[in-house]
Formats: structure tokens, C-alpha cells, sequence
């Protein structure tokens, strides 16, 4: 492969996907594949993050061979190994950090330390066809993205490649966290977000009227006292018919379900959309981007779509395929890197609390709480592990630290 297009290996494992990609060029997807685990922990409507871990060891290896196959190449012709080294649980990261650095070692091969979160947001340069020509087009600069993932809700301005301020994002939980939780109150399977879009399809009519919450003109978001909102109706409407309550199994009849499905989605869409399409033209944005799990959600992606149409702005969004967690992404993001020159040693360790971008003010070092099911899972497990002290092992993969690029390592403007 020649050094214009260069070949990027990458492998994804910071929850509870296993996946193995090789992209050319940042963007057109050679092969890939992905291991999905969520059978694994549908049972305990949440992931496990012990059994996330024996999980990626078991699938990693057949995800490498399938990946390669598909791409018809062997490991010699690839130009560099990426990684997902945070945010994540650690077990899971630690299980594809040391499968790749194998790779790197044993093949002579750069590494790359990815942050799994710029990978959501690099997904929006892949070329969905795979042949570089019938894809969608490019994001162009400026750009504004919204990210929406499990763990993760925000929204930052870009102006260049790697380059990122933050807008707004959660002050409480992430939004695919607000679907999980609010599917468990509805009794729909994990994870809650495609079980809810699927049962809000059914609705006859617009559904209940949730609130929103705007946060005044602050670009912040909140799903909390939507969330609230909805449990209360549920135990309201769940003692009404004399059920149990929710955590003891209580089921609402079919059709309340899915109009109560509805106006949980519609309030969470409306204020993603909103604050997303404002950011875009205050920032003079040329395009709009997004990325994360919920990103594959219906509803949102319409809104969007509608809502750039009118503004005059471009919008990019990842098939549902390339939303949720995949090794592609990981690749498009790790090509940007080891073209600005970054490359991680062999003592890159997870950073399961890695912020793609610090809010203006945090000093460094200091992390936001981190957020969302697989972050207080995560925090469970590492504290268990470390006798009830959670400590912060970031290392290694710092950008900063490490790169001929530093100054634009995932990093503030
Ligand atoms: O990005 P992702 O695959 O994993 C993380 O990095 O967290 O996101 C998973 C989240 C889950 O909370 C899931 O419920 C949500 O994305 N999700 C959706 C949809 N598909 C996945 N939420 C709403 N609508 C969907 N169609
Ligand atoms: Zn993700």
C-alpha cells in the first residue's frame, strides 16, 4: 500500500463489542468485523464487565482473521496498528491494548493510541459503500458534532482534524444511558435505546408529553428529570391497575408502553436537535456530524436531517452500523493520528476515564465523573480491584506526551 493510503489496522474492545477493522485511507473500510456481546449480557440487562473481558479474549482472534480475510491482505501489508486505549472499561481495553501491541511488536508495525470517542466521531469519514467513490461526501470544515453514545453526551466544534472546543455535554447521565434506564422501567429488553425506538414505531398518536429540559441557553444537556418524569408515570399508572412496581417486574399493557416509548424519544430527541442545530449556526458550522450509539436512533436522525435541510447546513451521520461501537471507526480516527506523526510505545495502558476534550477550566489530571452504565460499572470493578481506591492509570498513550503533533493531541483549542 502506498505511504498516499496508508493502512490502518484497528481493533476496538472498550465495552462490549469486540471488533477488528482494516481501513484505507481513514476512510474506505477493507474488511471488518465485530463480535457482539450483547446476548452475553442481555440476562443482566447491563454489562458485566468481568464476562465483557473473558468475552473480547475468546472473540478477539477470529475477529483479526476475519478482518484480514475479508480484506484479502496479510499483516505485513498494514502501516500502522491502532487502538482503542480509552474511555472504556479496563479490563475490556486492556484485552485489545495488549492484543495489539503484540501485533505492532511482532510485525514491526507503528502504534496508535485512540481515544474511543474521537473514533465515534471520525466514523462520519467513513465511506459507508467501502469504494471511495459512492460514499457519502466528506464532513467539511467547521464542523459541529454531536456525540451520543452509552457513556457519553456532548457537543464540540471543530475547525480542523483533531481539533476540538466543547460546546455542552451531559450533567447527568449520557443519553443511550437515559433509553437503557427508561427501558428497564418499561420492561423492554437491554439495551433500552433501539427497544424503546422499536416500541415508540407502534404508538398510535404522538405519545405522553415529557419535559425538556433547556438548561436556559447553555449548550449542556440533562436527561435526569425526564427520566424521573417517566417514573413516575409508570408507578402511578402501575399501581392505577394494582402491579407491581417496575423493579419487581410490574409490566404496563402493550400500548401504554409504546405511547409512553414515544414521548420519552420525542423528549430526548427534541432537545438533542435543538441544541445541536443552534451550536451548528452560532459556530457558523458548514457541516453538522453525528455520532454514538443513539446515533442510530430513527427518530433523531430525521430530526436532523430536517432540521440541517432548513438551516442550509451539510449533515453527515453514519449508518446505524458505524454508530454503535466498531473497529472501522477506530481506524478512521487512529489514520488522522499516525499521519499528524503520533505513535504510542509499548507501555500504552488504558485510560478508562480519557476525555476526548476538557472543559475550559478543568485543570489536567482532573477528570470529569465519568458517566453512564459502563462508566459506574467500570468504577465498580476498578474500585473492587483497587481495594476501594480508584486510582487513574492513564499512561502511555498520552498525546501530549508522546507525538511530534502534541499541541493538537486530543486536546482543548
Ligand atoms: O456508542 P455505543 O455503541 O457504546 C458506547 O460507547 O456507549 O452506544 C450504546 C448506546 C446504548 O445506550 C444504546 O441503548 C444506544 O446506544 N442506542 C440507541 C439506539 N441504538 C443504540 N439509542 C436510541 N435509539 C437507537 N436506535
Ligand atoms: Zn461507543
Amino acid at each position: 500500500m502506498s505511504v498516499a493510503e496508508p493502512l490502518v489496522l484497528a481493533v476496538e474492545s472498550s465495552c462490549d463489542e469486540t471488533g477488528v477493522a482494516v481501513v484505507a485511507d481513514g476512510r474506505r473500510i477493507l474488511g471488518q468485523a465485530i463480535a457482539s456481546q450483547v446476548a452475553l449480557h442481555a440476562p443482566a440487562g447491563g454489562i458485566i464487565p468481568e464476562l465483557a473481558a473473558r468475552a473480547h479474549l475468546r472473540w478477539i482472534v477470529p475477529a483479526l482473521d476475519e478482518a484480514l480475510a475479508t480484506a484479502g491482505i496479510g499483516l505485513q501489508r498494514v502501516d500502522a496498528v491502532a487502538v482503542t486505549a480509552g474511555p472504556g472499561l479496563a479490563g475490556s481495553l486492556l484485552v485489545g491494548i495488549a492484543f495489539a501491541k503484540g501485533l505492532a511488536w511482532v510485525h514491526g508495525k507503528p502504534l496508535v493510541g485512540v481515544n474511543h470517542l474521537e473514533g465515534h466521531l471520525y466514523a462520519a469519514w467513513l465511506d459507508p459503500a467501502g469504494d471511495g467513490a459512492t460514499g457519502g461526501p466528506e464532513p467539511v470544515f467547521p464542523v459541529v458534532a454531536l456525540i451520543v453514545s452509552g457513556g457519553h453526551t456532548f457537543l464540540v466544534a471543530m475547525r480542523d482534524h483533531l481539533v476540538y472546543r466543547l460546546l455542552g455535554e451531559t450533567v447527568d447521565d449520557a443519553a443511550g444511558e437515559a433509553f437503557d434506564k427508561a427501558g428497564r422501567l418499561l420492561g423492554l429488553p437491554y439495551p433500552g435505546g433501539p427497544a424503546i425506538a422499536l416500541a415508540a414505531e407502534s404508538a398510535a398518536g404522538p405519545g405522553v408529553e415529557l419535559p425538556r429540559a433547556w438548561l436556559g441557553d447553555s449548550y449542556d444537556f440533562s436527561f435526569s428529570g425526564i427520566k424521573t418524569a417517566l417514573r413516575r408515570l409508570v408507578e402511578g399508572e402501575l399501581a392505577a391497575l394494582g402491579r407491581p412496581p417496575a423493579e419487581e417486574g410490574g409490566l404496563l399493557p402493550g400500548e401504554r408502553v409504546a405511547v409512553l416509548s414515544a414521548g420519552f424519544q420525542a423528549s430526548v430527541v427534541d432537545v438533542l436537535a435543538a441544541k445541536t442545530l443552534r451550536a451548528a449556526r452560532e459556530a457558523g458550522a458548514r457541516t453538522i456530524v453525528l455520532g454514538g450509539g443513539v446515533a442510530a436512533n430513527e427518530a433523531l436522525r430525521a430530526r436532523l436531517t430536517a432540521g440541517a435541510a432548513g438551516a442550509g447546513i451539510d449533515l453527515v451521520i453514519p449508518p446505524p452500523a458505524l454508530c454503535t461501537d466498531n473497529a472501522a471507526m477506530i481506524g478512521a480516527a487512529g489514520h488522522r493520528r499516525f499521519v499528524a506523526g503520533e505513535r504510542a510505545g509499548l507501555d500504552l495502558d488504558a485510560r478508562p476515564s480519557w476525555p476526548l476534550v476538557r472543559p475550559a477550566g478543568t485543570p489536567a489530571g482532573r477528570r470529569p465523573p465519568r458517566r453512564g452504565a459502563a462508566g459506574r460499572a467500570y468504577e465498580a470493578a476498578r474500585a473492587a480491584e483497587a481495594g476501594g481506591e480508584a486510582r487513574d492509570r492513564a499512561t502511555g498513550a498520552s498525546p501530549a506526551g508522546a507525538s511530534p503533533a502534541a499541541g493538537r493531541g486530543a486536546s482543548d483549542e
